[in-house]
Protein backbone atom coordinates (compact mmCIF):
# COMPACT_ATOMS: atom_id res chain seq x y z
CA UNK A 1 0.00 0.00 0.00
CA UNK A 2 2.59 2.76 0.93
CA UNK A 3 4.65 1.52 -2.22
CA UNK A 4 1.20 2.20 -4.40
CA UNK A 5 0.75 5.40 -2.90
CA UNK A 6 4.29 6.46 -3.36
CA UNK A 7 4.40 5.94 -7.14
CA UNK A 8 0.83 7.48 -7.47
CA UNK A 9 1.67 10.77 -5.45
CA UNK A 10 5.21 10.38 -7.95
CA UNK A 11 3.35 10.37 -11.04
CA UNK A 12 0.74 13.29 -10.34
CA UNK A 13 3.88 15.59 -9.58
CA UNK A 14 5.92 14.37 -12.48
CA UNK A 15 2.62 14.98 -14.42
CA UNK A 16 1.75 18.56 -12.73
CA UNK A 17 5.36 19.34 -13.30
CA UNK A 18 5.25 18.63 -17.15
CA UNK A 19 2.35 20.11 -17.85
CA UNK A 20 2.97 23.37 -15.67
CA UNK A 21 1.74 23.99 -12.06
CA UNK A 22 0.99 27.85 -11.60
CA UNK A 23 -2.69 27.49 -9.87
CA UNK A 24 -5.12 26.88 -12.07
CA UNK A 25 -7.77 29.61 -12.26
CA UNK A 26 -10.85 29.15 -11.11
CA UNK A 27 -13.52 31.04 -8.78
CA UNK A 28 -12.92 33.35 -5.77
CA UNK A 29 -14.94 33.49 -2.82
CA UNK A 30 -15.44 36.19 0.48
CA UNK A 31 -16.05 34.97 3.41
CA UNK A 32 -17.46 36.56 6.29
CA UNK A 33 -15.55 36.71 9.49
CA UNK A 34 -18.30 35.49 11.68
CA UNK A 35 -16.72 32.30 11.15
CA UNK A 36 -13.90 33.47 13.50
CA UNK A 37 -15.67 35.26 16.18
CA UNK A 38 -19.40 34.00 16.58
CA UNK A 39 -19.93 32.79 19.96
CA UNK A 40 -22.86 31.22 18.97
CA UNK A 41 -20.78 29.16 16.29
CA UNK A 42 -18.21 28.43 18.54
CA UNK A 43 -20.65 26.81 21.36
CA UNK A 44 -21.77 24.73 18.41
CA UNK A 45 -18.35 23.60 17.22
CA UNK A 46 -17.15 22.92 20.48
CA UNK A 47 -20.04 19.92 21.13
CA UNK A 48 -18.65 19.27 17.49
CA UNK A 49 -14.94 18.09 18.72
CA UNK A 50 -16.49 17.21 22.13
CA UNK A 51 -18.40 14.05 19.80
CA UNK A 52 -15.03 13.39 17.95
CA UNK A 53 -11.48 11.59 19.21
CA UNK A 54 -9.35 14.27 19.77
CA UNK A 55 -5.34 13.25 20.29
CA UNK A 56 -5.27 13.97 24.21
CA UNK A 57 -1.80 12.21 24.55
CA UNK A 58 0.62 10.22 22.69
CA UNK A 59 0.92 6.75 24.05
CA UNK A 60 4.59 6.94 24.70
CA UNK A 61 4.22 9.78 27.41
CA UNK A 62 2.64 7.55 29.70
CA UNK A 63 4.38 4.39 28.89
CA UNK A 64 4.66 2.71 32.63
CA UNK A 65 1.62 1.78 34.64
CA UNK A 66 0.64 4.82 37.16
CA UNK A 67 1.91 7.45 34.30
CA UNK A 68 -0.77 9.97 33.80
CA UNK A 69 -0.75 13.32 31.51
CA UNK A 70 -3.75 15.89 32.20
CA UNK A 71 -5.82 17.91 29.14
CA UNK A 72 -8.23 20.45 28.82
CA UNK A 73 -10.28 18.61 25.64
CA UNK A 74 -12.63 22.21 25.34
CA UNK A 75 -14.87 22.32 28.75
CA UNK A 76 -13.50 19.56 29.87
CA UNK A 77 -10.63 18.55 32.16
CA UNK A 78 -9.40 15.23 31.57
CA UNK A 79 -6.97 13.17 32.94
CA UNK A 80 -5.27 10.20 31.06
CA UNK A 81 -3.73 6.83 32.91
CA UNK A 82 -1.69 4.03 32.23
CA UNK A 83 -3.32 1.29 34.41
CA UNK A 84 -0.77 -1.79 36.17
CA UNK A 85 -2.30 -4.07 33.38
CA UNK A 86 -1.08 -1.75 30.68
CA UNK A 87 -4.17 -0.73 29.13
CA UNK A 88 -5.03 3.30 29.23
CA UNK A 89 -8.07 5.06 30.83
CA UNK A 90 -9.32 8.38 30.13
CA UNK A 91 -11.00 10.16 33.45
CA UNK A 92 -12.50 13.66 34.21
CA UNK A 93 -10.42 15.24 36.27
CA UNK A 94 -13.23 16.19 38.65
CA UNK A 95 -13.46 14.76 42.43
CA UNK A 96 -17.06 12.64 42.87
CA UNK A 97 -17.21 14.46 46.37
CA UNK A 98 -17.87 18.08 45.79
CA UNK A 99 -15.92 19.00 42.16
CA UNK A 100 -12.40 19.89 42.85
CA UNK A 101 -9.54 19.39 40.88
CA UNK A 102 -7.84 15.68 41.28
CA UNK A 103 -4.58 15.82 39.62
CA UNK A 104 -3.12 19.75 38.75
CA UNK A 105 0.20 18.49 37.30
CA UNK A 106 0.52 18.40 33.72
CA UNK A 107 1.91 14.86 34.14
CA UNK A 108 3.53 12.05 36.35
CA UNK A 109 3.52 9.15 37.71
CA UNK A 110 0.92 7.45 40.72
CA UNK A 111 -0.37 4.54 42.47
CA UNK A 112 -3.59 6.46 43.18
CA UNK A 113 -5.16 9.53 42.29
CA UNK A 114 -6.07 11.50 45.36
CA UNK A 115 -7.83 14.58 45.75
CA UNK A 116 -6.38 17.21 48.19
CA UNK A 117 -9.67 19.04 49.44
CA UNK A 118 -10.63 16.22 51.28
CA UNK A 119 -8.44 13.33 50.89
CA UNK A 120 -10.87 10.78 48.68
CA UNK A 121 -8.88 8.79 46.33
CA UNK A 122 -9.22 6.61 43.23
CA UNK A 123 -7.79 3.89 41.14
CA UNK A 124 -6.14 4.36 37.72
CA UNK A 125 -9.16 3.26 36.29
CA UNK A 126 -11.28 6.32 38.30
CA UNK A 127 -12.69 3.68 40.72
CA UNK A 128 -13.70 4.90 44.22
CA UNK A 129 -10.96 3.38 46.14
CA UNK A 130 -11.05 5.53 50.09
CA UNK A 131 -13.63 7.98 51.47
CA UNK A 132 -11.92 10.35 54.44
CA UNK A 133 -14.06 9.03 57.27
CA UNK A 134 -16.66 7.10 55.16
CA UNK A 135 -19.10 7.11 58.43
CA UNK A 136 -20.02 10.37 57.66
CA UNK A 137 -21.60 9.13 54.79
CA UNK A 138 -23.93 6.75 56.13
CA UNK A 139 -27.45 7.19 54.44
CA UNK A 140 -25.93 7.94 51.07
CA UNK A 141 -23.32 5.87 50.30
CA UNK A 142 -20.45 6.86 48.04
CA UNK A 143 -19.62 4.36 45.00
CA UNK A 144 -19.32 6.95 42.16
CA UNK A 145 -15.78 7.39 40.84
CA UNK A 146 -14.18 9.64 38.59
CA UNK A 147 -16.15 9.68 35.47
CA UNK A 148 -15.05 7.92 32.29
CA UNK A 149 -14.39 9.03 28.82
CA UNK A 150 -14.65 6.94 25.83
CA UNK A 151 -10.53 6.54 24.66
CA UNK A 152 -8.67 4.39 22.36
CA UNK A 153 -4.92 3.86 22.15
CA UNK A 154 -4.46 3.61 18.20
CA UNK A 155 -1.48 4.73 15.66
CA UNK A 156 0.37 6.02 18.91
CA UNK A 157 -2.01 8.24 19.90
CA UNK A 158 -4.60 8.27 22.77
CA UNK A 159 -7.46 9.35 21.33
CA UNK A 160 -10.41 11.23 23.48
CA UNK A 161 -13.93 11.13 23.04
CA UNK A 162 -15.48 13.55 25.88
CA UNK A 163 -19.00 13.10 24.36
CA UNK A 164 -19.80 10.35 22.23
CA UNK A 165 -23.28 10.68 20.61
CA UNK A 166 -25.69 8.27 21.96
CA UNK A 167 -25.27 4.63 20.19
CA UNK A 168 -28.96 3.70 21.02
CA UNK A 169 -29.90 6.72 19.15
CA UNK A 170 -30.74 5.63 15.23
CA UNK A 171 -28.47 8.85 13.92
CA UNK A 172 -25.62 7.82 16.03
CA UNK A 173 -22.44 7.58 14.12
CA UNK A 174 -19.24 4.87 14.29
CA UNK A 175 -16.82 6.13 16.94
CA UNK A 176 -13.59 4.03 16.75
CA UNK A 177 -11.20 6.20 15.28
CA UNK A 178 -10.61 3.69 12.29
CA UNK A 179 -14.38 4.41 11.28
CA UNK A 180 -13.88 7.72 12.22
CA UNK A 181 -10.89 8.10 10.31
CA UNK A 182 -12.46 5.75 7.54
CA UNK A 183 -10.39 2.47 6.46
CA UNK A 184 -8.59 4.32 3.84
CA UNK A 185 -6.92 7.34 5.88
CA UNK A 186 -6.52 4.58 8.92
CA UNK A 187 -4.40 2.33 6.53
CA UNK A 188 -2.00 5.41 5.67
CA UNK A 189 -1.40 5.62 8.90
CA UNK A 190 -0.73 2.43 9.46
CA UNK A 191 2.19 1.64 6.91
CA UNK A 192 3.33 5.19 7.45
CA UNK A 193 4.16 3.02 11.09
CA UNK A 194 3.06 6.04 13.80
CA UNK A 195 2.49 3.69 16.06
CA UNK A 196 6.24 2.68 15.90
CA UNK A 197 7.45 6.56 16.81
CA UNK A 198 8.16 8.27 20.24
CA UNK A 199 7.52 11.71 21.24
CA UNK A 200 11.10 13.89 21.59
CA UNK A 201 9.23 16.67 22.80
CA UNK A 202 6.16 18.67 23.46
CA UNK A 203 5.08 22.18 24.44
CA UNK A 204 1.44 24.18 24.84
CA UNK A 205 1.22 27.16 23.10
CA UNK A 206 -1.79 29.54 23.84
CA UNK A 207 -2.41 31.48 20.38
CA UNK A 208 -4.91 34.51 20.50
CA UNK A 209 -6.94 33.22 17.48
CA UNK A 210 -9.74 30.84 16.40
CA UNK A 211 -9.06 27.55 15.78
CA UNK A 212 -9.52 27.25 12.68
CA UNK A 213 -7.31 29.98 11.57
CA UNK A 214 -4.85 27.16 12.44
CA UNK A 215 -5.64 24.55 10.42
CA UNK A 216 -6.07 27.45 7.66
CA UNK A 217 -2.69 27.54 7.51
CA UNK A 218 -1.94 23.33 6.56
CA UNK A 219 -4.28 24.16 3.43
CA UNK A 220 -3.14 26.29 0.92
CA UNK A 221 0.39 26.94 -0.14
CA UNK A 222 -0.24 30.88 -1.77
CA UNK A 223 1.50 32.02 1.46
CA UNK A 224 4.59 29.80 1.09
CA UNK A 225 7.14 32.28 -0.29
CA UNK A 226 6.10 35.54 1.54
CA UNK A 227 5.38 34.38 5.45
CA UNK A 228 7.90 31.93 4.65
CA UNK A 229 10.49 33.75 2.60
CA UNK A 230 13.12 33.31 5.71
CA UNK A 231 12.66 29.85 6.60
CA UNK A 232 11.45 26.89 4.70
CA UNK A 233 10.23 28.67 1.30
CA UNK A 234 13.74 28.17 -0.33
CA UNK A 235 13.30 24.35 -0.10
CA UNK A 236 9.72 24.28 -1.72
CA UNK A 237 8.30 24.85 -5.38
CA UNK A 238 6.07 27.30 -4.93
CA UNK A 239 2.10 26.80 -5.05
CA UNK A 240 2.46 23.13 -5.99
CA UNK A 241 0.24 20.98 -3.74
CA UNK A 242 -1.73 17.71 -4.33
CA UNK A 243 -4.76 18.10 -1.93
CA UNK A 244 -6.21 14.34 -1.26
CA UNK A 245 -9.89 14.38 0.34
CA UNK A 246 -10.70 11.37 2.92
CA UNK A 247 -13.84 12.14 3.63
CA UNK A 248 -14.21 15.13 5.95
CA UNK A 249 -10.47 15.02 6.55
CA UNK A 250 -7.94 16.17 3.93
CA UNK A 251 -4.34 15.55 3.52
CA UNK A 252 -2.13 18.33 1.76
CA UNK A 253 1.11 16.75 0.00
CA UNK A 254 3.72 19.31 -0.43
CA UNK A 255 6.71 18.17 -2.66
CA UNK A 256 10.14 19.72 -1.78
CA UNK A 257 12.37 20.61 -4.83
CA UNK A 258 14.33 17.86 -4.07
CA UNK A 259 11.91 15.47 -4.63
CA UNK A 260 10.97 17.12 -8.31
CA UNK A 261 14.59 16.77 -8.79
CA UNK A 262 14.58 13.23 -8.10
CA UNK A 263 11.46 12.31 -9.53
CA UNK A 264 13.23 13.87 -12.95
CA UNK A 265 16.59 12.17 -12.37
CA UNK A 266 15.99 8.46 -10.41
CA UNK A 267 13.48 5.42 -12.53
CA UNK A 268 10.31 5.20 -11.67
CA UNK A 269 11.22 2.21 -9.47
CA UNK A 270 13.73 4.19 -7.80
CA UNK A 271 11.62 6.55 -6.53
CA UNK A 272 11.23 7.24 -2.63
CA UNK A 273 8.76 9.52 -2.39
CA UNK A 274 7.65 9.90 1.54
CA UNK A 275 11.37 10.63 2.50
CA UNK A 276 11.16 14.52 0.36
CA UNK A 277 8.01 15.44 1.59
CA UNK A 278 6.08 17.39 3.85
CA UNK A 279 2.08 15.79 4.44
CA UNK A 280 0.21 17.67 6.86
CA UNK A 281 -3.08 15.15 7.40
CA UNK A 282 -5.72 17.89 8.88
CA UNK A 283 -8.41 15.63 10.88
CA UNK A 284 -11.79 17.00 11.09
CA UNK A 285 -11.97 18.67 13.84
CA UNK A 286 -9.10 20.50 15.13
CA UNK A 287 -6.33 17.74 14.85
CA UNK A 288 -2.77 17.61 12.37
CA UNK A 289 -0.59 15.06 12.08
CA UNK A 290 2.09 16.66 9.99
CA UNK A 291 4.34 13.89 8.12
CA UNK A 292 7.58 15.35 7.77
CA UNK A 293 10.02 13.47 5.75
CA UNK A 294 9.85 10.37 8.07
CA UNK A 295 9.18 12.32 11.57
CA UNK A 296 6.04 13.44 12.34
CA UNK A 297 4.49 17.39 13.97
CA UNK A 298 1.35 16.40 16.02
CA UNK A 299 -1.05 19.58 16.33
CA UNK A 300 -3.79 19.09 18.75
CA UNK A 301 -5.54 22.08 18.96
CA UNK A 302 -7.94 22.94 21.46
CA UNK A 303 -10.38 25.79 20.92
CA UNK A 304 -11.44 27.79 24.09
CA UNK A 305 -14.64 26.59 26.92
CA UNK A 306 -16.04 30.02 25.40
CA UNK A 307 -13.68 32.54 24.00
CA UNK A 308 -13.87 31.88 20.58
CA UNK A 309 -10.87 33.71 19.84
CA UNK A 310 -8.38 31.98 21.70
CA UNK A 311 -7.02 28.50 21.05
CA UNK A 312 -4.10 25.93 23.11
CA UNK A 313 -2.20 24.32 20.88
CA UNK A 314 -0.66 21.43 21.90
CA UNK A 315 2.61 20.64 19.53
CA UNK A 316 4.47 17.31 20.03
CA UNK A 317 7.38 16.12 17.66
CA UNK A 318 6.92 12.00 16.91
CA UNK A 319 10.01 10.46 15.75
CA UNK A 320 10.76 6.73 14.31
CA UNK A 321 12.92 4.32 15.94
CA UNK A 322 15.97 5.08 13.61
CA UNK A 323 15.97 8.76 14.76
CA UNK A 324 15.02 8.61 18.09
CA UNK A 325 18.88 8.25 19.23
CA UNK A 326 19.93 11.25 17.14
CA UNK A 327 19.17 13.97 19.66
CA UNK A 328 20.48 16.83 17.97
CA UNK A 329 18.77 15.77 14.55
CA UNK A 330 15.67 15.62 16.43
CA UNK A 331 16.52 18.74 18.23
CA UNK A 332 17.14 21.16 14.96
CA UNK A 333 13.63 19.50 13.68
CA UNK A 334 12.06 20.39 16.89
CA UNK A 335 13.71 24.26 16.53
CA UNK A 336 12.85 24.70 12.83
CA UNK A 337 8.98 23.31 13.33
CA UNK A 338 8.93 26.04 15.95
CA UNK A 339 10.26 28.76 14.31
CA UNK A 340 7.99 28.06 11.55
CA UNK A 341 4.19 27.42 12.39
CA UNK A 342 4.24 29.20 16.07
CA UNK A 343 7.02 31.35 14.93
CA UNK A 344 5.29 32.74 11.40
CA UNK A 345 1.77 31.20 10.81
CA UNK A 346 0.44 31.73 14.33
CA UNK A 347 2.01 35.02 14.44
CA UNK A 348 0.09 35.90 11.49
CA UNK A 349 -2.97 34.61 12.35
CA UNK A 350 -3.00 36.33 15.88
CA UNK A 351 -2.93 39.48 14.04
CA UNK A 352 -5.71 38.84 11.68
CA UNK A 353 -7.35 37.52 14.62
CA UNK A 354 -6.66 41.24 16.34
CA UNK A 355 -7.79 43.25 12.85
CA UNK A 356 -11.13 41.06 12.65
CA UNK A 357 -11.52 41.64 16.47
CA UNK A 358 -11.04 45.49 15.93
CA UNK A 359 -13.79 45.63 12.89
CA UNK A 360 -11.30 46.88 10.39
CA UNK A 361 -12.86 44.50 7.84
CA UNK A 362 -15.77 42.45 7.53
CA UNK A 363 -15.10 39.79 5.01
CA UNK A 364 -11.57 37.70 4.06
CA UNK A 365 -11.34 37.05 0.15
CA UNK A 366 -10.61 33.49 -0.64
CA UNK A 367 -9.09 32.81 -3.87
CA UNK A 368 -9.02 29.77 -6.06
CA UNK A 369 -5.66 28.67 -4.70
CA UNK A 370 -7.07 28.64 -0.98
CA UNK A 371 -10.32 26.88 -1.70
CA UNK A 372 -9.79 23.76 0.50
CA UNK A 373 -10.55 26.13 3.37
CA UNK A 374 -13.77 26.40 2.02
CA UNK A 375 -13.99 23.11 1.57
CA UNK A 376 -12.89 22.95 5.10
CA UNK A 377 -15.26 24.93 6.82
CA UNK A 378 -17.99 23.23 4.87
CA UNK A 379 -16.53 19.38 6.78
CA UNK A 380 -16.94 21.74 9.76
CA UNK A 381 -20.61 22.38 9.48
CA UNK A 382 -21.31 19.09 8.35
CA UNK A 383 -20.08 18.26 11.27
CA UNK A 384 -21.86 20.56 13.45
CA UNK A 385 -25.23 19.54 12.11
CA UNK A 386 -24.46 16.18 12.48
CA UNK A 387 -23.66 16.64 16.48
CA UNK A 388 -26.01 19.20 17.17
CA UNK A 389 -29.30 18.48 18.67
CA UNK A 390 -32.10 20.37 16.36
CA UNK A 391 -32.96 21.62 19.43
CA UNK A 392 -30.59 23.89 20.08
CA UNK A 393 -29.47 24.94 16.49
CA UNK A 394 -29.30 28.67 15.95
CA UNK A 395 -30.46 29.31 12.22
CA UNK A 396 -28.47 32.97 12.57
CA UNK A 397 -25.37 30.71 12.98
CA UNK A 398 -22.85 31.25 10.08
CA UNK A 399 -23.14 28.24 7.86
CA UNK A 400 -20.49 27.48 4.72
CA UNK A 401 -21.58 26.55 1.53
CA UNK A 402 -18.82 23.39 0.19
CA UNK A 403 -16.80 24.71 -2.72
CA UNK A 404 -17.96 23.66 -6.16
CA UNK A 405 -15.41 21.78 -6.30
CA UNK A 406 -14.34 18.09 -4.88
CA UNK A 407 -11.17 17.32 -6.40
CA UNK A 408 -8.77 14.44 -5.47
CA UNK A 409 -5.42 15.79 -6.53
CA UNK A 410 -5.18 19.37 -7.78
CA UNK A 411 -2.65 21.51 -8.61
S1 LIG B 1 -13.75 17.52 46.62
FE1 LIG B 1 -12.35 15.91 46.47
S2 LIG B 1 -12.31 15.00 48.39
FE2 LIG B 1 -13.73 16.61 48.59
FE1 LIG C 1 2.60 28.24 6.72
Amino acid sequence: MRREFELSLGDDLAHMVEYGYPPATGPSRRLPVDVYTSPERHRRELAAFAARPAAAVHASEIPDPGDFVTAQLGATPVIVTRNRDGTINALVNVCAHRGATVEHRPSGSQRVLSCDFHGWSYDLDGSLRSVTDERLFATERCERGLRRLACEERHGIVWVTVDPPDSSSPSAVPMTVREWLGDELDDVFGWLELDAMTMHATKDIDVACNWKMLTDGFLELYHLKFLHRNSIAPYFPSNLIVTILYGDHLATVLPKNRLIRHIAEQQRDEWQILEHLAMPFVLMPGTVVQWQAGHVELFSFRPHPSDPTRTLCRLSLLVPPHQASDTALCDRNWERVGDTIPGEDFVVAEQVQANIDSRAFTELQIGHSERFLLEHLAAVDRLVAATTPEATRDDDAVVIEPPALRTAAEI
